[in-house]
């Protein structure tokens, strides 16, 4: 953690006010406060004299300050307590921002750093020559389940390799920092499991307890089809058929529904576990045999060792071959896999289609980050 002092007099500007429109933003935003509690505005207009200028100037923590009504040392607390403030002239495309506490430093966050003192500068807050660029260590950001991670103003980018961290910062660099999908950088579903879901997979099964609805009704002799309302004091319930008239349930009908409800919800599940495409299927996408040069193919975003070894299983081994798959033939490799739409959420045509036209190259043009 570096020590948070504000920058030499030869940076500080003489003044500071805000412009036009976050004049109107800023009276805007201290009204929004109740009577008496107007310096709680302070971090929203520190935030906004940042993003104006750049960077948090003592002009503008006096200027707050005085807007507030508050004493400049509250202010300066504030600014130079929270790493989001910039008390120094940073890059103007980007500043780096790296976690080193102790699970992204367990993670390689030391490798990342090594990349920032490559391509920026040796010393953290230093700009590089053309003045676009600028890093510091920081601490926790509370990514910790995707380590290592940066932040760039206000977007993580997370499970970084030091190769990704010198492309994110190229593109940056270059102006084009937008192309760089924030969050994770591998395949990872915000802080999911890496490589997709590994619990909780499988339909869930209802639990039947001894004595519950489910339990009673399943024990209980065929339904019989019958309008009558039960009895008020009805011991269990009756076995009307699911579809009584609404209007005519008690409290006993409403019990035996659900149980209803949750046995029918159980054998939809034994059916959907159950109803796996055949492997004679006309829909499934025709195999070939182990060419010598195979793909790996977990290099689609979704592809896993186990899935791809379920790939190859079924004669896919080139990129090429998923590429061409149509609707009916990813439906069945979906329904197979049991991805419930997992193929086309991830898109894996297009990527595939990507990587067998130029590789990782071709995939990180269409895609803007490299393939897992
Ligand atoms: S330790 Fe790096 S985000 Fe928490």
């Amino acid at each position: 953690m570096s020590v948070r002092r504000l920058a030499e007099e030869q940076f500080q500007p003489a003044g500071f006010s805000f412009n036009a429109e976050n004049a109107v933003w800023a009276d805007a935003t201290i009204r929004k406060y109740p009577e008496g509690r107007q310096q709680s505005a302070v971090i929203p207009l520190l935030m906004r004299a940042q993003e104006q200028d750049g960077w948090v100037t003592k002009a503008a923590i006096e200027f707050v300050a005085e807007k507030l009504d508050m004493p400049y040392i509250r202010v300066l607390e504030v600014a130079t307590f929270y790493t989001q403030f910039q008390l120094r002239p940073i890059g103007t495309r980007a500043h780096i921002q790296v976690c080193g506490t102790t699970p992204c430093m367990l993670r390689g966050a030391e490798d990342l750093i090594k990349v920032c003192k490559s391509k920026i500068h040796h010393d953290p807050f230093e700009l590089n020559e053309s003045g676009t660029l600028s890093w510091e260590e920081v601490e926790c950001q509370g990514a910790c389940v995707n380590a290592p991670m940066i932040m760039i103003f206000k977007d993580s980018y997370e499970d970084l390799t030091p190769t990704q961290l010198e492309h994110i910062i190229d593109r940056f660099d270059a102006g084009k920092g937008s192309d760089i999908k924030p969050g994770p950088q591998i395949d990872r579903v915000f802080s999911a499991a890496a490589g997709g879901p590994t619990a909780l997979i499988e339909p869930i099964e209802p639990i039947r307890f001894q004595d519950s609805p489910a339990a009673q009704v399943e024990a209980a002799p065929a339904p019989a089809v019958t309008a009558s309302v039960p009895p008020a004091n009805a011991a269990k319930p009756v076995t009307d058929a699911p579809e009584t008239d609404a209007k005519l349930k008690t409290p006993a009908t409403d019990k035996k529904a659900a149980a209803e409800n949750i046995k029918v919800k159980g054998d939809n599940a034994d059916t959907a576990r159950s109803e796996k495409p055949s492997l004679e299927d006309k829909n499934r996408p025709a195999g070939i045999e182990k060419p010598d040069a195979v793909d790996d193919l977990k290099m689609i975003s979704g592809v896993g060792p186990k899935i791809e070894a379920t790939l190859n299983g079924l004669g896919i081994y080139k990129f090429e071959q998923i590429s061409k798959w149509k609707k009916a033939e990813r439906e069945w490799v979906d329904g197979y896999l049991k991805f419930s739409g997992r193929i086309e959420r991830d898109d894996w045509v297009k990527q595939a289609k990507a990587l067998a036209k130029g590789g990782e190259a071709e995939y990180i043009k269409v895609f803007g980050k490299k393939p897992r």
